[in-house]
């Protein structure tokens, strides 16, 4: 069995590689050459990283909350870590759009506008992202939605200095979303600012297949929400879409619960561990300003998100499950390997992995980083190294070849 795995896994690698720099017909072609422009502006070449305000407010938003929440982004360090997106959701807006059509900060909880806003968070050194839907109305059904407005709206968003923006698919007129998101991709491009296009159409149509050529990052799956079970499926969904990831364009499984109260500490690890590796962008979901130590820890540990940040841009992927005791892995640049022990069962048994079956040849020697106990790994045996994984824990590490 792990010599099948094994060669399973170098063929995957192999594949992503090839479809990635040899484009095999010419709509393949001129498609990646538009999502080459995407990456062309620099924008993404990591997954995006930052805070929304969904996860833990829902419709509850003020400027107040928003800009408290930045400045606590960046006392609690985590700016300092790359989490620079301050990003609106649902709810920002009036319910109509004014005379002349557009859209305007609702006046009760956004007095002073979102260009202020912008300025505020550009000030600490942040960039701001706001919210806007591919249908007739947001999914609250409390503001207008942009379709038939996409350039009128974009526009605003450039001038206000927005530099994100997340795209919702509620009632939309059931025309396919290709088109939909296309007419926003444009005019975005058209706008004269470079803006972050995160589109979110919940995975119905494989975004995977098509959302590089006009945004920077597609959800694969339906809404997160703070449970164990949420995370474990939305993982597994998300898992399938590996290989269309890479600098500029990223598969989304969803914001961060991280902190939410939903999950115990082992369980928060194991969410955040399982996004890192696969790449996801980093949008934390809970309210930084009274975030728990215990909280902090998790969302700060640099180790993890230098996996997520690493510049070869490959998802990790789900390479062997056994009863529920899983092992994901992924390249990272310098021939470095990342792997994950998830243990999802009530099975004991320990989770271990050979070299082989992560890319590495048997005979590399090889030190391995724990990133959450920020320590090397004694090894006794060469090629291949196990552990005991708590229930819902997880185990991370970085297996680096220091000759072989
Ligand atoms: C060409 O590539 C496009 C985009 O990847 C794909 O949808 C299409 O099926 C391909 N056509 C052929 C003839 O392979
Ligand atoms: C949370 O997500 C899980 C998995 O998709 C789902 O079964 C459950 O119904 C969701 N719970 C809520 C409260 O939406
Ligand atoms: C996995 O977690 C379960 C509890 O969910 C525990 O009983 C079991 O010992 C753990 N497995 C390992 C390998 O530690």
């Amino acid at each position: 069995m792990p010599f099948l795995f094994a060669a399973l896994f170098h063929l995957l690698w192999h594949a992503h590689q090839v479809t990635a720099s040899s484009p095999v017909n010419s709509t393949h072609r001129s498609q990646q050459a538009y999502s080459h422009s995407l990456l062309a502006n620099g924008v993404a070449r990591t997954p995006p990283m930052g805070w929304n305000s969904w996860n833990h407010f829902h419709c509850d938003i003020d400027e107040k909350t928003i800009k408290s929440t930045a400045d606590a982004i960046v006392s609690t360090g985590l700016a300092r870590l790359g989490y620079k997106y301050v990003n609106l959701d649902d709810c920002w807006a009036e319910g109509e759009r004014d005379n002349v059509g557009n859209l305007r900060a609702k006046a009760s909880t956004f007095p002073s506008g979102i260009k202020a806003l912008a300025d505020y968070v550009h000030s600490k050194g942040l960039k701001l992202g706001i919210y806007a839907d591919a249908g007739k109305r947001t999914c609250s059904n409390k503001m207008p939605g942009s379709l038939g407005h996409e350039y009128q709206d974009a526009k605003n968003f450039a001038e206000w200095g927005v530099d994100y923006l997340k795209y919702d698919n509620c009632y939309n007129d059931g025309s396919k979303p290709q088109t939909r998101y296309a007419a926003m991709s444009r005019a975005l491009r058209n706008a004269g600012r470079l803006i972050l296009f995160s589109l979110c159409e919940w995975g119905q149509e494989d975004p995977a297949k098509w959302a590089s050529s006009y945004g920077h990052s597609w959800r694969t799956t339906g809404d997160i929400n703070d449970t164990w079970a949420s995370i474990t499926s939305i993982a597994d969904s998300n898992n399938i879409w590996g290989r269309y990831a890479g600098p500029g364009r990223w598969n989304d499984p969803d914001m961060l619960e991280v902190g939410n109260g939903g999950m115990n500490i082992e369980e928060y690890r194991s969410h955040f561990s399982i996004w890192a590796l696969m790449k996801a962008p980093l949008l934390i979901g809970c309210d930084v300003r009274s975030a728990s130590k215990e909280t902090l820890t998790i969302l700060g540990n640099k180790e993890v998100i230098d996996v997520n940040q690493d510049s070869l841009g490959v998802q990790g992927r789900k390479i062997r499950s056994n009863g529920g005791l899983e092992v994901w892995a992924g390249p990272l640049s310098g021939k470095r390997v990342v792997v994950v022990f998830w243990n999802r069962s009530q099975a004991r048994a320990i989770i271990s992995v050979k070299w082989r079956e992560i890319g590495l040849s048997p005979s590399t020697l090889v030190a391995v980083r724990d990133l959450w106990k920020h320590s090397f790994v004694s090894m006794n045996k060469r090629y291949r190294m196990g552990a005991y994984v708590a229930g819902h824990a997880c185990k991370m590490y970085i297996m680096i070849p220091v000759r072989g």
